[in-house]
């Protein structure tokens, strides 16, 4: 079972990946959790270059050949043979962040998008999304905070400069996905509080653990 989590800066994904990592731990689940850019060492080599401030230089598409980069390591060396070995992958963002970022907000063709993912997806696709859904004045402003206060690294926040603009561009593309896949994105209120949301995605993912053929 694939299980990937999506949602702009500042959406809560982190503590919410670690709540569905102590659930899964004490359910006795065989699980691996993972994230995007990166994941892979040599993905951690890419994520650098995604993320540093300096390159505020690089190009959309060579920007979104990287994520897809990444993306086709991660599968081969990480995702497919965890799912090949009965292991729930839980993935911090995953393709849907690329359609809502380098699609709706830098405004590369969706269909250029979605061709260069199928190359790399080997016919991996998630079971279930969750969609940390908030605007994104809410968003950066936690974003921003986590930086101050230090618990956020300011070296990795290329995409915290960008302008509102482009984060509600962000938000559209992610909720122009739910609503186009509802049965696989499941939208949360991340303006909830963080034992709210914690308790919808565990409803829901419960949900889908009993549904699965064992
Ligand atoms: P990260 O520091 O991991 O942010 P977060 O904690 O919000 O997940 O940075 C990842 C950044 O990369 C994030 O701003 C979203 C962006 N991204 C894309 O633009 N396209 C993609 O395909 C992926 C996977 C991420």
């Amino acid at each position: 079972m694939f299980i990937t989590m999506e949602g702009i800066e500042g959406s809560g994904k982190t503590t919410q990946i670690a709540n569905i990592t102590r659930y899964l731990e004490v359910s006795g689940y065989a699980y691996m959790v993972t994230r995007e850019p990166g994941g892979t060492k040599i993905g951690e080599k890419i994520r650098r270059i995604l993320l540093d401030q300096e390159h505020h230089m690089l190009d959309a598409m060579a920007e979104l050949l990287l994520y897809t980069a990444d993306r086709a390591q991660h599968v081969s060396e990480k995702i497919k043979p965890a799912l090949e070995e009965g292991k729930i992958v839980l993935c911090d963002r995953f393709y849907d962040s690329t359609i809502a970022y380098q699609g709706a907000a830098r405004g590369i063709d969706a269909d250029t998008i979605k061709t260069l993912n199928n190359l790399v997806l080997k016919d991996i696709s998630p079971d279930v999304t969750f969609l940390l859904d908030l605007s994104p004045e809410i968003g950066l402003l936690r974003a921003w905070s986590e930086i101050n206060t230090g618990s956020r690294d300011m070296g990795q926040s290329r995409f915290e400069c960008e302008k509102i603009l482009f984060h509600e561009n962000v938000r559209k593309g992610y909720l122009a996905l739910a609503e186009a896949e509802p049965q696989r994105i499941k939208r949360i209120d991340a303006t909830l509080s963080p034992g709210a949301v914690e308790d919808a995605i565990l409803t829901e993912l419960k949900r889908f653990l009993r549904s699965r053929p064992s």
